[in-house]
């Protein structure tokens, strides 16, 4: 018998949102999380795969809203716990990474109530975030887990953190080290990963702090946890990663300052500001976005629509690159919303050509390589990829995932180093594959995006975790005209 589609996917996130619309909401009382958000959320034990097979699409055609975009929407979610009265959020992303997020931050003592127009976030202040009684569990999302450290390590509780199978295999040392540096202790596994314990400075020490690697998780890490140290807390990148935690501390009252040197990026935060509550909405994902745009660049005779996608120029190197490579891109009706810059984005499909993409380029395009390997597939020549070390801890070891599948759909892929190679077939690669996805949302959508173009079907032995970043992904690609369906186990 063939498995239910959408219920898996679909119904686990409903689960963990139910849970916390049925929670008391408001500025009375403590929100109490949902118990065990990753249980809902893909723990090994309970964890219900759902294979799915995606084949040959018909041109695809409309228009579709992109999802809330995952990084501001975890920022939101915790920027508003850590201010001084209500903030609302509007287009919030209800995927499970962000529901995990919400309910941590209702643990830890935030009013976090759902209604039908969106989310309402009661604040606790800067130094209010009070002792979870529960383990914090934070499902798939390195996003959710690390910036919510940083937002434990100055306040005097301790917290314990925890995450999947994918999530517990993932480095936390970059983000305990500098938090140690300014009081924090981390009690870890092996020292290095989940389930750890952070017990949070009762007086922090600012810092100032070199990247060691081009990581927004661990600039935003740092700059929580300085919001409660007194004076200047300084993180400096030698590349610039996305800048949304800069964005959204200025739009909630904190002073920082921002300056480019031979160093690379400074950005300086003063410490203890008074963080008052200001309403969010959220820009739609350009990292989500990218799936249904590849789809119609790939599928002959598609016109597509995406409306609403950030373009955060820290985020659009995979719409620069796929200008490069001779997409029809275009973007309209250019807008703010919740401090952001966003567009409609209008794409045609039509050849495209192999390119070199430069490493200084990889922090803007951080989650969108499996997808531009997807296109490279298809594109007249070579494309090589260059300074993709970080795609190794990602969800999974994206580099290893993405060469893997490639190579099995018949592309001729080679990864040297942080360097991958795709050799573009000018036409479609001959697919019929059977993708490993790694508990890795993006390896399953990339693959899925791919099966639509190719000679024979592709299947992928779990679209489960798209839920993770895009609930509804299957939906909105065949709402397009697209053939997705659930495969045989
Ligand atoms: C994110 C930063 C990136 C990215 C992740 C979201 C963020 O991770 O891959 O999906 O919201 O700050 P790194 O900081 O590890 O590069």
């Amino acid at each position: 018998m063939l498995p239910r589609w959408p219920a898996n996917c679909h119904d686990r996130a409903t689960a963990v949102k139910s849970k916390i619309i049925a929670a008391p909401a408001g500025a009375a009382g403590r929100f109490l999380p949902p118990p065990g958000c990753a249980r809902d959320n893909g723990s090994d034990d309970e964890r219900v795969v759902t294979p799915l097979s995606s084949g040959t699409a018909a041109a695809l055609h409309g228009r579709l809203r992109a999802p809330g975009d995952k990084s501001v929407s975890h920022r939101a979610l915790i920027l508003a716990s850590l201010a001084v009265g209500r903030t609302r959020i509007t287009g919030l992303l209800e995927g499970e990474d962000v529901l995990c997020t919400a309910a941590a931050m209702g643990a830890l003592g935030a009013g976090v109530a759902r209604d039908a127009g969106g989310w309402t976030i009661d604040g606790v202040g800067l130094g209010g975030l009070a002792e979870p009684e529960e383990i914090l569990d934070f499902g798939n999302s390195g996003t959710g887990a690390r910036l919510v450290m940083g937002a434990v390590a100055s306040h005097a509780i301790t917290a314990f953190f925890t995450g999947d199978a994918s999530l517990r295999r993932r480095p936390m040392a970059r983000i305990a080290e500098p938090l140690q540096r300014m009081g924090a202790r981390i009690v870890a596994r092996d020292g290095r990963r989940l389930p750890l314990a952070v017990i949070g400075a009762a007086s922090p020490l600012p810092i100032t702090y070199r990247l060691p690697v081009a990581s927004a998780q661990v600039k935003s890490a740092v700059l929580l946890a300085g919001l409660n140290a007194p004076g200047e807390t300084t993180v400096v990148e030698p590349q610039p990663t996305r800048d949304h935690s800069e964005r959204m501390l200025r739009h909630f009252g904190a002073a920082l300052s921002v300056s480019d040197g031979p160093e690379g990026r400074r950005i300086t935060l003063t410490g203890q500001p008074e963080l008052k509550a200001a309403d969010i909405a959220v820009p739609g994902d350009p990292s989500s976005a990218a799936f249904p745009a590849v789809a119609a660049l790939i599928v002959p005779g598609s016109q597509v629509v995406i409306e609403g996608v950030g373009v955060n120029p820290l985020r659009t190197g995979l719409f620069d690159t796929l200008k490069d490579m001779g997409a029809e891109l275009s973007f309209a009706n250019e807008r703010v919303a919740g401090g952001e810059p966003v567009a409609d984005l209008a794409v045609r499909s039509g050849g495209l050509s192999g390119v070199e993409v430069p490493a200084e380029r990889a922090p803007r395009m951080i989650d969108e390589f499996p997808i531009l390997a997807v296109a490279a597939a298809f594109a007249r020549g070579r494309t090589v990829m260059h300074g993709l070390s970080e795609l190794r801890v990602k969800e999974s070891d994206r580099l290893s995932a993405i060469a893997h599948g490639l190579a099995a759909c018949g592309v001729k892929v080679a990864v040297a180093d942080d360097t991958l190679t795709v050799d573009g077939l000018g036409a479609p690669p001959p697919g019929g594959a059977d993708i490993a996805t790694r508990l890795d949302h993006r390896i399953a959508m990339a693959f899925l995006v791919l099966g639509l173009a190719a000679r024979r079907p592709v299947r992928i032995d779990d679209g489960a975790t798209i839920a993770t970043s895009f609930p509804g992904f299957v939906e909105a690609m065949n709402g397009l005209g697209a053939a997705i369906a659930p495969a045989a186990p």
